[in-house]
């Protein structure tokens, strides 16, 4: 029988490392467990918690957090060119991706060490050195939390977009993702075109391309640059990096000529959040314990005792000083709790 707990410290569920408690708490490792839960709760849980490398606790919760710990890697079936597998929502992400290559299952190398965990992949559209996770999406399971039913979705539900999905707008709130299939690739298709992987591939002297050797490359760089949340806390970059029009464009780059952008299929830009916050002289700044890594100045950091509020009021101010330098509003990544 499952029980909720009261008063539980969410401070080692968080990778920011924040303290902040819930005033219910529980974990579940199958769809009965989750009923059961939710059956002795007087209402639905204010959210669920993957691996937490996402959130920012601003407060404590005063009501349901509801822990997804489903397991499981199975392979469902294969075709000509594909292998479709199936995780469990609460299997680590990186995990996942290890296992996956080690059986040469190719399409989410390039998401090597990217943390959390297997439900929100779907829910976040995760995304690294070319690769999201929409590429290689085939269906999940949810549970719908009014209705109590599963209903599965197919990649036309999920409207997945940059660092978006159904489950982050429409449906925020009304789905716990129970487990996901993904379709990949017997025979690789390498990326190798974004960012220092192909440098890093050289330098590794690597004379054969694999998926193995991009995941190392992949997680090299990473590495060198992402903050460990096990040594230093914090979400990853804070802020997406922000889309404009091509006319905004053309002005800032006459303005700022090292600005960073890259050009998009739909004729926008995409600006690096990383150099704009930069060029607001915000890399390596520290109040307290709040603070912009000194290696990457998308990504904010919790030096120890930060509450998420003084997490929160940091971002307000470089946000602020983006939108007065450069007139670009940037959007947090980090969900917001
Ligand atoms: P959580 O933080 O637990 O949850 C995130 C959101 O999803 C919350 O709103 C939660 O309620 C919801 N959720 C979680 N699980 C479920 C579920 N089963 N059902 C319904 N809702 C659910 N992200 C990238 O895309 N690319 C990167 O390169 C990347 N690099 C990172 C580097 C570092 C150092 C860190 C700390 C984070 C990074 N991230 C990156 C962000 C993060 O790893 C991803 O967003 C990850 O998918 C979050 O997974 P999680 O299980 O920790 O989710
Ligand atoms: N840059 C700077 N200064 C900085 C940081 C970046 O000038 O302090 C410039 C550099 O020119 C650099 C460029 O920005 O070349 C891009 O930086 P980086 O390669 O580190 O990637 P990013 O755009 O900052 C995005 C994702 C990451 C993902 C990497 C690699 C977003 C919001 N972030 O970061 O995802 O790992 O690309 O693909 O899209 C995450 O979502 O949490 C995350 C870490």
């Amino acid at each position: 029988m499952k029980i909720l707990r009261e008063h539980i410290s969410l401070l080692p569920y968080n990778t920011f490392g924040i303290a902040a408690n819930a005033r219910w708490f529980g974990s579940f490792s199958d769809t009965d467990e989750l009923e059961e839960l939710l059956a002795s709760a007087s209402g639905s849980p204010s959210f669920i918690l993957g691996g937490g490398s996402n959130i920012l606790l601003t407060k404590d919760i005063d009501g349901l957090v509801l822990k997804n710990e489903i397991r499981g890697v199975y392979e469902l079936h294969e075709d000509q060119d594909h292998v479709y597998v199936k995780a469990g929502a609460g299997e680590n992400w990186h995990e996942f991706v290890q296992y996956c290559l080690k059986r040469n299952w190719a399409g989410i190398e390039n998401l090597s060490l990217i943390p959390g965990n297997v439900g929100a992949s779907p829910m976040q559209n995760i995304g690294a050195y070319g690769v999201e996770v929409a590429e290689v999406f085939w269906s999940l399971e949810a549970f719908h939390l009014q209705e109590k039913k599963v209903v599965t979705f197919v990649l036309s539900d999920c409207q997945f977009g940059y660092r978006e999905s159904v489950f982050k707008n429409k449906y925020k709130g009304q789905f716990v993702i129970l487990n996901v299939t993904y379709r990949l690739r017997k025979k690789p298709v390498f990326h190798t075109s974004y960012g220092a992987i192909q440098q890093e591939l050289e330098r590794m002297g690597v004379k054969e391309l694999s998926i193995q050797a991009i995941s190392q490359a992949v997680i090299n760089i990473r590495s060198s640059k992402l903050p460990d949340p096990k040594v230093t806390g914090n979400a990853g970059s804070f802020f997406k990096n922000p889309e404009i029009r091509p006319l905004q464009y053309e002005l800032l780059k006459e303005k700022f000529p090292d600005i960073v952008a890259y050009s998009l299929v739909n004729g926008n830009y995409k600006l690096a959040a990383g150099w704009l916050i930069e060029q607001c002289g915000w890399k390596g700044y520290r109040e307290g314990d709040a603070g912009v890594h000194p290696k990457q100045a998308l990504v904010l950091v919790n030096y120890g005792n930060a509450s998420g509020k003084n997490i929160y009021e940091l971002s307000e101010k470089v946000l602020l000083s983006v939108k007065e330098k450069f007139g670009v509003e940037l959007e947090r990544e980090v969900n917001i709790i």
